[in-house]
C-alpha cells in the first residue's frame, strides 16, 4: 500500500487553511469551492502533494492511504442516522474541506443525480432497515466487493473514503490486480465486451428523494432514470477487463451481474477471475483520520459484515467520487462547470 502519515507538525500547519475555509464556505458542496479546489489544494504539504502525485502518475499500489488527520470525536457528535440528516451544517467540514483539497490533486470529483440526492460528499453509515440490502449502508450483511459505478460508462477512477468513526474497526476489503496472475486466467476472453453489467441498487429512485425541488433538474435525473432502468432491462454487454492485456485493469461488479447467456469460455474466464479475487482480498481497516483513495480501475473493494450499534457511535465515513476525464462525461453534464452527472 501506498502510505503517508501526517505528522502533528502537519495538522498544526493545515489547520489555518481548513478553518479559513471552514469559515468561507458553508458547505462542500459550494460549487465555488470545488471549482477553487485544485488551486487551494496547492497550499498543502509539499511532502503530501508529492505523496499524491507518485500515486496518481506511477501507480504503485492500487490503494493510497493518508492517514492521521485531526479528527475530534466530541466535535464530530453523533453519527447521523441517515446521509439525509447530514444536509445542515456539517461537523466534519474541516475534514471534509482537507479531504476535497486532497482529491482534486488526484482529478475532478462529481456527484451523480441519482445517488445520495446529487451530492458530491457522501455519508456512509449503517441505516436502520438497511442492514441486510446489497448497499453501503448495510451492515449484518457483508457489502460485495465491486468496482465503483462499474455499470456506468462515466464511472470514477478512484472512489476515496475518509473515516471519521469505526469503534468495532469493521473491514474494508480491496483485491489490487497487481496480485493477480494474470497468466493463469483467460485475459483473452475477459477483454471481450460479453459480461452483462447491471446498475447497483445505490441508483435506485427509491433510494433517493423524490424530488430535487428543481423542476428542471428532476426533468434531467428523470432522464437518468428512465436511462438506469433501461439498463436494468436490458443490460449492456461489457469487458470486464480493459487496458493493457499483461497489467489490465478490471470493471466487475458480481451481484449486479447476469449471467444467463454468457458462452461457457466468458463464464469460466470470470469464474476463475473471481476465485482469485478472493483469493487476494485485503483487509483495510479504516482509523479516524484515514483517507484512503482507492484506484478504481486497479483495484474492486468491499467491506466486512459488522453490528450497528444506532446510538450515535456507529461508523462514519464520507466518500468522494474522482474522474480524471472529466470531459468523458460532458454528454452528462449539462454545463461544462457541473460536477453532477445527469
Ligand atoms: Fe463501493
Amino acid at each position: 500500500m501506498h502510505q503517508l502519515t501526517l505528522t502533528a507538525k502537519d495538522n498544526t500547519a493545515l489547520a489555518p487553511l481548513l478553518t479559513e475555509l471552514a469559515g468561507t464556505f458553508a458547505t462542500i458542496e459550494n460549487p465555488e469551492l470545488i471549482r477553487r479546489a485544485p488551486v487551494l489544494a496547492c497550499s498543502l504539504p509539499s511532502r503530501l502533494l508529492e505523496f499524491l502525485e507518485e500515486f496518481r502518475s506511477t501507480e504503485p499500489s492500487a490503494v493510497c492511504l493518508v492517514s492521521g488527520l485531526d479528527v475530534d470525536d466530541r466535535t464530530l457528535g453523533p453519527t447521523p442516522e441517515h446521509w439525509r440528516n447530514t444536509e445542515a451544517a456539517s461537523t466534519a467540514l474541516p475534514q471534509e474541506i482537507f479531504f476535497l483539497l486532497c482529491a482534486a490533486r488526484l482529478g475532478d470529483v462529481f456527484g451523480w443525480s441519482t445517488q445520495q440526492d446529487g451530492r458530491i460528499m457522501h455519508d456512509v453509515l449503517p441505516i436502520k432497515g438497511h442492514e441486510h440490502y446489497e448497499l453501503g449502508s448495510n451492515s449484518l450483511q457483508h457489502l460485495s466487493w465491486h468496482t465503483e459505478d462499474a455499470f456506468h460508462p462515466c464511472r470514477g477512477d478512484y472512489v476515496a473514503l475518509m473515516c471519521l468513526k469505526n469503534p468495532d474497526l469493521a473491514e474494508t476489503v480491496v483485491c489490487d490486480a497487481g496480485d493477480l496472475d494474470w497468466d493463469a486466467l483467460d485475459v483473452t476472453a475477459l477483454l471481450e465486451a460479453e459480461f452483462t453489467q447491471m446498475p447497483d441498487n445505490s441508483h435506485l429512485p427509491q433510494n433517493t428523494a423524490q424530488s430535487t425541488g428543481n423542476p428542471v433538474q428532476d426533468r434531467l435525473r428523470a432522464r437518468s432514470f428512465a436511462l438506469i432502468r433501461s439498463w436494468n432491462e436490458n443490460p449492456v454487454k461489457r469487458p470486464v477487463l480493459f487496458g493493457d492485456r499483461h497489467d489490465p485493469y478490471m470493471a466487475l461488479d458480481p451481484y449486479h451481474m447476469k449471467h444467463d447467456d454468457w458462452t461457457k469460455r466468458s463464464l469460466n474466464a470470470f469464474r476463475d477471475l473471481c476465485d482469485q479475487i478472493e483469493k487476494n482480498m485485503r483487509d483495510v481497516i479504516l482509523r479516524p483520520g484515514d483517507i484512503a483513495f482507492i484506484d478504481n480501475f486497479r483495484a474492486v473493494h468491499g467491506r466486512k459484515s459488522f453490528r450497528p450499534r444506532y446510538d450515535g457511535s456507529d461508523r462514519w465515513l464520507k466518500r468522494l467520487n474522482i474522474t480524471r476525464n472529466i470531459r468523458g462525461s460532458r454528454a452528462w453534464r449539462p454545463a461544462a462547470a457541473d460536477r453532477i452527472i445527469y
